[in-house]
């Protein structure tokens, strides 16, 4: 037997090994949340993309002291030394070195009993990613402990995820709102056809909110209080029923804590911008799509994902502004990661589908 025949087939072996005793992964890795699907279990985890580290001054750099949950609830409430970190920004990487602590944290997670042998790991990024974005990416993974890394554009994933048929020469649309961008794109053959992303999404609503009360009420309100307005009473469109609630923050001219009360109306006017350009990202992608699968789409509809496609009558007003039919996928949250999962399980559609 040729020598190198035998070197592929020690390969091959050790993989196999490698494969029965690791648990291969598939992780969303989102500007909001970070998820996380272990084959043979499912999505084993959902934290906010946080983490908390501190620098104990001695030289060593930070030391990484909490990330997900624990370390959000650190977000703009940490004393001096300590920093709450969101190491992805509009949908890329801001901070490699964060990235790279978050997702170990992630991978130890999915092997708690500390298993030496280290997954295939499948990781979804945006479809604008550039060939130094994907390296860093590949990298960070390589080194978190991943043994095959293998990177699918979100979109795929999660046109795969809602159960849309992406091998198919069908086109299909998904609209991913994200915390930090809004991906569009058309899909067929297993292949983005075109695709536009803004790096607009749920983090803009929330500045756009910050922004609007500072300007009619010369209150500062922190990002999680923008947050939770726009998930009580923010809309998309001009509704029948107008809600109101309590806003808490800091006077801007006296200096001290005050209320004041917000209704969906005014929350409607502020995230004018934002929906507008998630609108105008959707007509812009339509025009780009060729006339058989943009003939594909008046049929079949355009699919929504992502947790600011939650927004209260975002459908509405995209049905509205398109005058196609709209549909959600049944749990924006995770249509990525269980589109990734779902290729985790397929190794063809994987390799067909995987970025080179
Ligand atoms: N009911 C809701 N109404 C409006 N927005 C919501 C609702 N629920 C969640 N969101 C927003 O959804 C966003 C998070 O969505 P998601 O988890 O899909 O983002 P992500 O995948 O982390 O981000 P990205 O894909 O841009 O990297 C946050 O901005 C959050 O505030
Ligand atoms: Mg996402």
């Amino acid at each position: 037997m040729p020598s190198h025949l035998a070197i592929e087939d020690a390969y091959m072996f050790t993989d196999l090994i490698a494969g029965l005793f690791s648990h291969d992964l598939a992780i969303d890795l989102g500007t909001a949340n970070t998820l996380v699907y272990v084959k043979g279990k499912g999505l084993i985890c959902s934290e906010p993309s946080v983490v908390a580290v501190v620098n104990d001054g001695n030289g060593r750099g930070d030391r990484v002291l909490a990330v997900g949950h624990d370390a959000k609830a650190m977000l703009g409430r940490t004393p001096s030394g300590i920093r709450a970190i969101r190491p992805i920004k509009d949908g890329v990487i801001a901070d490699f070195e964060i990235t790279e602590a978050m997702l170990r944290y992630f991978i130890q997670r999915a092997h708690k009993r500390g298993k030496m042998v280290r997954p295939r790991i499948v990781i979804c990024v945006p479809p604008c990613i550039t060939s130094v974005e994907k390296r860093a990416v590949r990298e960070s993974a390589l080194s978190a402990g991943a043994r095959e890394v293998y990177l699918i554009e979100e979109p795929m994933a999660a046109a795969i995820g809602a159960g849309l048929d992406v091998t198919a020469a069908t086109g299909n649309m998904v609209v991913d709102i994200g915390g930090g961008t809004t991906d569009v794109a058309v899909i067929s053959l297993s292949g983005i056809v075109t695709s536009r992303s803004i790096r607009t999404g749920g983090d803009k609503m929330d500045e756009a909110i910050i922004n609007y009360v500072k300007r009619k009420y010369n209150m500062l309100v922190g990002e999680r209080t923008a947050e939770q307005v726009k998930l009580t009473v923010g809309t998309a469109c001009v509704d029948a029923k107008t809600e109101v609630m309590d806003v808490k923050g800091r006077d801007l001219v006296a200096g001290i804590p005050k209320v004041v009360a917000a209704s969906s109306d005014e929350i409607r006017e502020a995230l004018v911008e934002p929906i507008h350009a998630i609108v105008e990202t959707v007509h812009l992608t339509l025009e780009k799509t060729p006339p058989e699968l943009a003939a594909d789409i008046v049929d079949r509809g355009i699919m929504l994902v992502g947790g600011g496609s939650l927004l209260r009558d975002l459908d509405v007003v995209l049905r509205q502004e398109t005058k196609l039919p709209i549909l959600r996928s049944d749990d924006p949250f995770t249509a990525v990661v269980h589109g990734a999962g779902a290729a985790l399980d397929n190794l063809p559609l994987l390799k067909d589908v995987a970025l080179d």
